[in-house]
């Protein structure tokens, strides 16, 4: 009987990537939601292989934190110096003498890969019970790449690298993509032949295909369906290539489930973010990492979501949010800026120049203009007026503002943390409150107003308002007696 489907994931990272220039590991390069590592390992998930070995080299403790953060169950084996790609494997091995059955090899700089091409590619070699199977491709540039080389039956008979092939070689398009199925017990037994004979002086795993062969093994190509899929990533050029290709892959995957996407190539959607049905999403919009955007909401133009929740038939215009949750049809900016843990209830409002932060906005209440929202509890239906701000940082610590049901409080008011203004309660435009306004009392700080009559005539004379002032007298004796009615 045939084992059930024992298999071993392998991703190569130890490279640098000199050419990224960055002191960041490749393989940590971000796209779209996940780095260059995470994808690949998300192509490889649905196999439900066994176990995963990671090989790290460059930059290992932070390749290992990361692991740590998005798999935690892969195993992180150090290749101290990077002797080739063969060698990576063969070390990754020989950490899991355990394993049986089908080793899956994945470079570790491939974000396209999907996973059913790797599902496919299993599938192929398991079907054919190859010693070896590697995915291939026909590009349009294959420059430095390793070229799949056929005999006269058109088999594989060897993988060369392209500074290792010969001219004729070199005018192959047809590639090896650096992902492979092999046969583990097969596998480690050539691993144990490979030769360091080459331009490079390296172990490549590619040779492993022409001794298996010349073994009398059956060795296999699997060609993908898309070369897209197989592109890697050397440069930060190729990188924005890379990046491109999957928002366009990603957009036109939402679009194809009903989501309106209005200019997808200023629509840059994390793989991690979920959009549902009639969601409109207006030009110059990023949604990133753990965002959900509902049914019929609408975001954008020019905002930036992350992490953030929309709810159903909500509206975000010009936003900039970063772990907020907007309820089903709240309204938000145009210019405005959610911060953690802002909170907005059904049909809530926030409007421009408005910026919220660890704060409940209550079903229905608004804040329409210009305020700060900071630690506060804003009860359903309250009205908070333009300008007002909740004074929350005393310089040493932060502290929580209560508004009540209904409440309103009028424009440019200062709440002065920690208070509460009770259900229903008012506040007087222009007030500083400091202590708590019972429910349905009236609030208010200001200084009574005085006019003192013909301060400007007196204080400034010769200026233009002197003059209007005096105007204005003039007009009013004149015009006394016959003044208009009902204003
Ligand atoms: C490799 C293949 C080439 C293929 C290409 C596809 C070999 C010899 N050649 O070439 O046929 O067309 O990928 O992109 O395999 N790595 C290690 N340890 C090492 C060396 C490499 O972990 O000692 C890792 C790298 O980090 C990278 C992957 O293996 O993720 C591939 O290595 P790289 O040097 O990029 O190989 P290529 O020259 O691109
Ligand atoms: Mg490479």
């Amino acid at each position: 009987m045939s084992q059930p489907h024992l298999r071993t994931v392998v991703v190569l990272a130890a490279g640098e990537g000199k050419r990224m220039k960055s002191s960041l590991p490749k393989v940590l390069h971000p796209l779209l939601g996940r780095t260059l590592l995470g994808h690949v390992l998300a192509a490889a998930a649905p196999l439900g292989a066994d176990r995963t070995v990671v090989v790290v080299g460059h930059g290992a403790d932070q390749v290992r934190g990361h692991l740590a953060e998005v798999a935690p169950e892969a195993v992180a084996v150090l290749q101290e110096r990077q002797l080739g790609t063969g060698h990576a494997v063969r070390i990754a091995l020989d950490a899991v003498p355990e394993a049986a059955g089908t080793v899956v090899v994945i470079n570790g700089d491939v974000p396209l890969l999907r996973p059913e091409t790797v599902d496919a590619l299993v599938s192929a070699h398991e079907g054919a019970g190859a010693a070896a199977t590697v995915l291939a491709a026909e590009v349009p540039d294959p420059t430095g790449l390793g070229r799949i080389v056929r005999d006269a039956e058109g088999r594989l008979a060897q993988i060369v690298e392209e500074r290792d092939a010969t001219a004729e070689q070199r005018a192959l398009r047809e590639i090896n993509a650096g992902i492979y199925a092999f046969d583990v017990a097969r596998l480690r037994e050539a691993l144990g032949k490979l030769s360091t004979d080459n331009d490079q002086g390296e172990e490549y795993l590619t040779d492993v295909f022409g001794l298996l062969r010349d073994a009398g093994e059956p060795v296999a190509v699997h060609c993908a369906a898309d070369h897209v899929e197989t592109l890697g990533c050397n440069d930060r050029v190729e990188l924005a290539a890379l990046r491109r290709l999957l928002r366009d892959r990603v957009n036109e995957g939402w679009m194809r489930t009903g989501v309106s996407i209005l200019d997808p190539h200023t629509t840059w959607i994390d793989v991690t973010v979920t959009v549902e049905r009639d969601a409109v999403i207006d030009q110059n919009t990023q949604l990133q990492g753990t965002t959900t955007v509902g049914a019929g909401a609408t975001v954008g133009p020019d905002s930036t979501l992350i992490d953030t929740t929309v709810g159903e038939g909500a509206s975000v215009v010009r936003t900039h949010a970063v772990g907020a949750e907007v309820g089903p049809r709240a309204t938000v900016g145009p210019f405005a800026y959610l911060r953690p843990a802002a909170k907005l209830a059904e049909r809530a409002k926030v409007g421009t120049f408005v910026e919220v932060k660890n704060s409940e906005v209550g079903a229905g209440a608004k804040v329409p203009h210009l305020s700060y929202v900071g630690d506060a509890t804003i009860g359903a239906k309250a009205n908070i007026g333009a300008a007002t701000i909740f004074v929350n940082y005393d310089g040493v610590k932060k502290h929580r503002t209560v508004v009540g049901e209904a409440a309103f409080i009028g424009c440019d008011t200062s709440l002065i943390a920690p208070v509460e203004v009770g259900p229903g309660a008012y506040v007087a435009a222009g007030s500083a409150i400091t202590q708590d306004v019972p429910p349905g009392a009236l609030g208010v700080t200001r200084a009574p107003q005085r006019s003192i009559d013909g301060w400007v005539a007196r204080k400034r004379a010769g200026t233009a308002s002197a003059e209007a002032a005096r105007r204005a007298a003039e007009g009013a004796s004149d015009g006394a007696g016959a003044a208009s009615e009902g204003d």
